[in-house]
C-alpha cells in the first residue's frame, strides 16, 4: 500500500480562523459587536498554561476580546463560581472557557454547570451534551475537538459517511462520547472501545474510521489499522527524547506524540493525521467558530 496521506491540521485551521477573521469583521462593523472570549485557567499546569496561552493569543488574531482570567490554584470553589457567574452575566462575553482540569479541591461537573449554556463554547454543559446526543443540535455548541475531526474526516471521505464503520479508543466526555455522536449522526456505525475492551487490535481492524483518543503515547499501531482506513489521532502526549540532548539541568529533551504511532500505522492508513499539526490546532479554530457563532446570536 502507498504511503498514507497525511491530514493538514494546522493548514485546514488556518482556513477556518481567516473565516472567522473575516466574518468577525462583518460582525463588528455591521452591529458594533466583538465576540468576546473568557478562558478561566486555576492554577499553573505547564501543559494547561501552553494551551490557554495560545487559545487567548488567537481569539485576539481573529478580532475578538480576549479575556485571560488565571487564579491561584489555591482559588476556592466558591470564589470560582462567583467568577462564572459575572462572566455570565457580562454582556461583551459571549464564550466562557473553563480550562481543565481543575485543581482536586474543586467540583468540576458543578463548575462546568455553571456556565451559562448559551456561552458553554467547549460544549461540555449537560444542555449541551443533551443537545448533541438528541440530534436538537442546532443550538448546540459541539465540543471543539470532535468538532474539528469530523472536518479532518470529511476533508477526507468528504460529506457521505453513510454505512462507514467508525471506532473510536476512549470514552471522555471531552473527545470519545462527543465524537461516536457526531459520527452517529453522520450515520457512520458507531463503536466505542476502551481500556477494557477485550481484542482491541481487532475491533480496530473493523473500522473505516478510527478516531485514537486514549491519551498513550503511540499506543495504536499498524496492527490496529485496516488497510485503506483514516485515522484520527487525538492525543498529545510529551514524552521523553533523550536523542534530541538534555537541558541545562541534564533531563532529557522531549518532542509531542500522539495515541499513534504515525509511522507505522502510515503503512496501511489512507490518511492520517499527523501530532503536532493534526486535530490540535483544529481544536482551537473550532473554539473561535463557536464563540463568533455566539456573538452573533447575541447580536441578533
Ligand atoms: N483540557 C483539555 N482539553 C480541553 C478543552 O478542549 N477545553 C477545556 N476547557 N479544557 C481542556
Amino acid at each position: 500500500m502507498a504511503e498514507a496521506k497525511r491530514i493538514d491540521g494546522k493548514a485546514a485551521a488556518a482556513r477556518i480562523i481567516d473565516i472567522v477573521t473575516r466574518e468577525t469583521a462583518t460582525l463588528t462593523t455591521a452591529t458594533g459587536v466583538v465576540p468576546g472570549l473568557a478562558v478561566v485557567i486555576v492554577g499553573e499546569d505547564p501543559a494547561s498554561q501552553v494551551y490557554v496561552g495560545s487559545k487567548a493569543k488567537t481569539a485576539k488574531a481573529c478580532g475578538f476580546k480576549s479575556i485571560k482570567h488565571e487564579l491561584p490554584a489555591e482559588t476556592g470553589e466558591a470564589a470560582l463560581l462567583k467568577r462564572i457567574a459575572d462572566l455570565n452575566a457580562d454582556p461583551e462575553v459571549h464564550g466562557i472557557l473553563v480550562q481543565l482540569p481543575l485543581p482536586k479541591h474543586i467540583d468540576e461537573t458543578k463548575v462546568v454547570q455553571a456556565i451559562d449554556p448559551d456561552k458553554d463554547v467547549d460544549g461540555f454543559h449537560l444542555i449541551n451534551v443533551g443537545r448533541l446526543s438528541t440530534g436538537a443540535s442546532a443550538k448546540a455548541f459541539v465540543p471543539c475537538t470532535p468538532a474539528g475531526s469530523m472536518i479532518l474526516i470529511r476533508e477526507v471521505l468528504g460529506d457521505d459517511l453513510s454505512g462507514k464503520s467508525a471506532v473510536i479508543v476512549g470514552r471522555s466526555n471531552i473527545v470519545g462520547k462527543p465524537m461516536a455522536q457526531l459520527l452517529l449522526a453522520a450515520d457512520a456505525t458507531v463503536t466505542i472501545a476502551h481500556s477494557r475492551t477485550r481484542d482491541l487490535a481487532s475491533v480496530c481492524r473493523g473500522a473505516d474510521i478510527l478516531v485514537a483518543a486514549v491519551g498513550r503515547p503511540e499506543m495504536l499501531n499498524g496492527a490496529y489499522v485496516k488497510d485503506g482506513a483514516v485515522v484520527i489521532d487525538v492525543g498529545i502526549n510529551r514524552v521523553d527524547a533523550p536523542e534530541k540532548g538534555h537541558d541545562e539541568d541534564g533531563m532529557p529533551k522531549t518532542r509531542l506524540v500522539g495515541d499513534v504511532n504515525y509511522a507505522d500505522a502510515s503503512e496501511k492508513a489512507a490518511a492520517i493525521t499527523p501530532v503536532p499539526g493534526g486535530v490540535g490546532p483544529m481544536t482551537i479554530a473550532m473554539l473561535m467558530a463557536n464563540t463568533l457563532r455566539s456573538a452573533c446570536r447575541a447580536a441578533d
